[in-house]
């Protein structure tokens, strides 16, 4: 029995010493240790031994028992090391190799924005963008949001001046394209809009939207509709379903939000919709006429339809993120996913 002890440490102190990884070495542990393993093996054979053999087998098996234990340790130790330089190694970051090729990927953020453009774009529409420093007039005051009106109070509002401010919302862009150009308008405006909100999962002061316009003789609220239904069905998917539920926008009547049913649970309720089958993913309406004419257009000639999204909202349930943080933290773990 000393020599089967004997021979047994002989050979797991070798196959410790030969393992490559963490996982071998438990392997090899339970092998040797483990209840059912080698060394449990032997010792069972002890009832067998004289009383007068037995304290001194007992012993070895004891010193044997120790002697792994302290090197499958030691080994673990070596292998932990190992294991973290390679992950430090892959992980690592070389900012100065030279970028020939085009290295990295697309921010989801980007991805849907060029998807969402190249649907619009499909539909004869044209991208334009303004700009993110916005006077009050374009923000609020052409858009029919008067000084005094309650709608500002749904926007928190970061003010440079008192007639300077970082927009809302892509809105203003409606305005400064109806005074550049003359109907027939079909433009997307995509860009950064700006909100007074304290950061969390589902809020940033900092987010994207796109907005839409559409002016023209006998726009109405039927070419609204086909238009934004196409768009749903071509971005998430034909079998999603539409529903249009009335709201409230000072800049459109009538003003209307857009929902489709649920991309989780196609509509049978889960977490995700707050277990109402529907999501909310953009808000429109018929430009109000004293927005066409604070552009200088007859309300009577002309008509027009807008509509606006976030982005950010948009990405999240395309991709199944949950926290908006994600996009703005450039974790490339996250990144990487795309
Ligand atoms: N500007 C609105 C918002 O930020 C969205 C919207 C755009 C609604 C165009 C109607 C028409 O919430």
């Amino acid at each position: 029995m000393k020599e089967d002890l004997l021979y047994l440490k002989e050979e797991a102190l070798h196959e410790i010493e030969k393992s490559k990884d963490l996982r071998e070495l438990n392997n090899i542990r339970i092998k040797y240790l483990g209840k059912k393993g080698k060394l449990t093996t032997i010792l069972r054979g002890m009832a067998n031994l004289s009383p007068e053999e037995r304290p001194a087998i007992g012993k070895l098996a004891n010193e044997v028992k120790e002697e792994l234990e302290q090197k499958f340790f030691q080994k673990g130790l070596e292998l932990k090391e190992i294991a973290k330089k390679i992950r430090l190694q892959k992980e690592k970051i070389d900012v100065t190799v030279p970028s020939k090729v085009i290295l990295g990927h697309k921010h989801p953020l980007t991805l849907v924005l060029d998807e969402i453009k190249e649907i619009f774009l499909g539909l004869g529409y044209e991208v334009v963008e303004g700009p993110e420093v916005e006077l009050d007039y374009y923000n609020f005051e052409a858009l029919n949001i008067p000084k005094d009106h309650p709608a500002r109070d749904m926007q928190d509002t970061f003010y440079i001046t008192e007639e300077i401010l970082l927009r809302t919302h892509t809105s203003p862009v409606q305005i400064r394209t109806m005074e550049k150009k003359k109907p027939p308008i079909k433009v997307i405006v995509p860009g950064r809009v700006y909100r007074s909100d304290e950061v969390d999962a589902t809020h940033s002061p900092v987010f994207h939207q796109v907005e839409g316009l559409v002016v023209g003789e006998k726009v109405t609220m039927a070419d609204l509709k086909g238009t934004l239904i196409t768009f749903a069905k071509m971005f998430y998917g034909k079998e999603r379903r539409v529903r249009f539920r009335p709201s409230y926008f000072p800049f459109t009547e009538p003003s209307a939000e857009m929902d489709i049913s649920c991309i989780a649970c196609d509509g049978k309720g889960c977490r995700v919709c707050s277990y109402t089958g529907w999501l909310e993913i953009l808000g429109c309406g018929m430009v109000h006429p004293n927005v066409l004419k604070n552009c200088g257009y007859d309300p009577e000639e002309v008509t027009g339809f807008a509509f606006g999204m976030g982005i950010e909202r948009i990405a999240m349930l395309k991709y199944g993120i949950n926290d908006m943080r994600l996009f703005f933290e450039n974790d490339l773990r996250f990144l990487e996913q795309f």
